[in-house]
């Protein structure tokens, strides 16, 4: 009797694990259901960048292969008709790569969007269409993102959170350490906060090294220079905005002239009140022995201030500065997230100097004038590399800078 009820109990433990691992095979083998499954096959993005102010362009690297399909519909017939009923874009595949423009889009609109999955659209993303002649906008810039992504994610978080709601995000560039798949992974991780729903504008650093990886990742305005998006220019509202390649010794001083030669015509021909220059070495930093780049400022700056050029960003130098020459404001924004350095001494033009911060710049343009701000992320420690990159920080989001730069037709 013992005998019989113990093969029972036996046979019923068996049962039970035997339903055991079955039930954990299913877990580990059987993918979740709905959206996520859709999105297991996205490995960046999605992310925004512009072609022109009227066109907005979807990126995002899969690992399937095909036509990338877009969907996108206005937020309110979405929301209306829970789900998207029409209006799928396809774009052609490069290497897991998906670009595609979405163009016609109502002004200053919601719009929700979703990239393709295994099983049709996957998560939801939202971007609002820039406006055809705004008043007033805002946008932000920031630089040096490489090396540390867990702090540039913070930084991110904190843009994303802003309520100044940015038309886009400028980048001086050294987005990554080198360009590797992985660090352009990382990258692409970090700035999820923000690039499904404000597009951005990058330049390149020395970090990119001119390589095919940052063509490939960025559909931008048209330009010159390699794939004609090396350098290139955009117009928005009252602003002109100007995008450089600082690189000199890299690419060579027959492109370099050629360069400078189109940038002289983007300011003959520029009509705006306000303009805008990136590009990623700063012409001027207390970092120089003399304070400036002889050779850039040889090149460039006598142009910008013949043009009339306002207002400049760069990176590079991974500190905060603002410094003024000719009536034209110098913004270094080295503190996207990269290690950060220390300013030790100043320069005559250095009017504000300010080391180890997580930050980026708010640039509100409006009433015919550009509110500059310095937005504070995070300080970091002083010393070699920040210790390390997951280290917790204390985040502040407070301005720790601010200028008010009136256009120059309203200057007396
Ligand atoms: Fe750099």
């Amino acid at each position: 009797m013992f005998g019989n009820n113990k093969d029972k109990y036996l046979s019923c433990k068996r049962l039970l694990v035997s339903f055991s691992v079955l039930f954990l095979l299913a877990l580990v083998l059987i993918p979740p259901p709905g959206p996520r499954a859709a999105e297991e096959d996205v490995t960046w993005g999605p992310y925004l960048t512009l072609r022109s102010a009227s066109e907005f362009v979807v990126n995002w690297k899969g690992t399937g292969s095909g036509a990338g399909e877009l969907y996108y519909l206005r937020a309110i017939r979405y929301w209306q008709e829970e789900g998207f009923s029409e209006n799928t874009l396809s774009g052609p595949e490069s290497d897991g790569f998906h670009h595609v423009g979405v163009s016609g889009l109502d002004p200053a609109t919601r719009y929700v969007y979703a990239v393709d999955g295994k099983t049709g659209p996957g998560r939801e993303n939202y971007f609002t269409s820039l406006r055809d002649d705004p008043d007033g906008f805002s946008f932000f810039a920031y630089s040096d993102t490489q090396n540390c992504y867990q702090r540039h994610r913070i930084v991110a978080s904190e843009m994303a959170l802003d309520p100044a709601d940015p038309a886009f995000v400028l980048h001086a560039g050294d987005l990554v350490e080198s360009p590797l798949s992985e660090n352009w992974k990382n990258f692409f991780w970090a700035i999820r906060p923000y690039s499904g729903s404000t597009p951005l504008l990058p330049v390149l650093g020395n970090h990119e090294k001119n390589h095919d990886s940052y063509y490939d990742a960025f559909v931008l305005p048209e330009g010159g220079g390699d794939y004609g998006k090396e350098w290139y220019s955009f117009t928005y509202g009252d602003a002109r905005f100007i995008f450089l390649d600082s690189n000199a010794g890299q690419i060579g001083l027959g492109d370099f002239l050629k360069q400078t030669n189109w940038l002289k015509d983007q300011l003959d021909r520029n009509e705006k009140p306000f303009t805008v220059v990136i590009f990623h070495h700063p012409i001027f930093s207390s970092k120089y022995p003399e304070g400036a780049d002889v050779g850039l400022k040889d090149s460039w700056h006598r142009i910008f201030k013949e043009g009339g050029v306002d207002l400049v960003f760069s990176g590079h130098i991974h500190s905060y500065e603002r410094s003024v020459e000719d009536g034209i404001t110098y913004i270094v924004t080295g503190g996207g997230g990269a290690p950060t350095g220390t300013l030790e001494s100043r320069f005559d033009s250095s009017r504000v100097a300010i080391s180890h911060t997580l930050h980026y710049i708010r640039v509100n343009l409006d009433g015919g004038q550009a509110t500059v701000q310095a937005v504070k992320v995070a300080d970091l420690e002083e010393g070699y590399w920040n210790r390390y990159c997951d280290d917790e920080v204390v985040v502040k989001g407070e301005v720790m800078d601010e200028v008010t730069i009136p256009y120059k037709s309203e200057q007396g």
